[in-house]
């Protein structure tokens, strides 16, 4: 299918999906980057493969439905089937959400339930837990509380933020694109 990669920042599970598809290990179509903040560094990651991006500000709009509204225009222009969240940092509202029910996936630094929200690992890091990992889930309209595709553990390196960071990202990478491919094989 046609999916659209929203993100915030680096963009590093965005270049993971993206090279999975360009190797043939995800059967899907990267068509557009959408980006809340248009000086992130996944633009350049976007433009330097060739992939459109749309990047506007929300703030820049009356409401969150203007918007959400402005960016479903080109999703629908694209033929865009799919949402992928990828460190966007925001919450998707009725607009987007009501244009497509249950074709919204994320990823999330923790094992949800646990940690949802802003810098899970640093919660993780803070409440000392030894196991915490990554969930790939269905979005809904809470914060990170939709139905779960899958998870995967990672154990924290003590007192060590940036290795245990590095280890979570390594894994987000494997399990975001693992899950689209079992996700698009059906
Ligand atoms: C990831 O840890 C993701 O789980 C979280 O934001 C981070 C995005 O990283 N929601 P990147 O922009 O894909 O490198």
């Amino acid at each position: 299918p046609k999916f659209a990669v929203f993100a915030s920042g680096s963009g590093s599970n965005f270049q993971a999906i993206h090279d999975a598809v360009k190797a043939g290990k995800v059967p899907g179509q990267a068509v557009l980057v959408v980006t809340d903040k248009p000086d992130a560094f996944v633009v350049e990651r976007a433009k330097k493969v060739g992939i459109k991006t749309l990047a506007i500000k929300p703030s820049s709009f009356s409401s969150k439905q203007a918007y959400e509204q402005a960016v479903l225009d080109k999703l629908s222009e694209l033929k865009v089937e799919w949402i992928i969240l990828a460190g966007y940092m925001r919450l998707i509202g009725d607009v987007l959400l009501g244009a497509y029910p249950n074709r919204i996936i994320n990823i999330h630094p923790s094992l949800l339930p646990s940690f949802p929200g802003k810098d899970a690992i640093g919660q993780a890091m803070e409440h000392g837990v030894k196991v915490t990992g990554v969930t790939v889930h269905y979005v809904d309209a809470g914060m990170d509380t939709g139905p779960i595709l899958a998870q995967a553990a990672v154990e924290v390196v003590s007192g060590n933020r940036e290795k245990t960071e590095e280890r979570i990202h390594a894994v987000e990478h494997e399990l975001y694109t693992k899950t689209l491919q079992q996700l698009w094989s059906r």
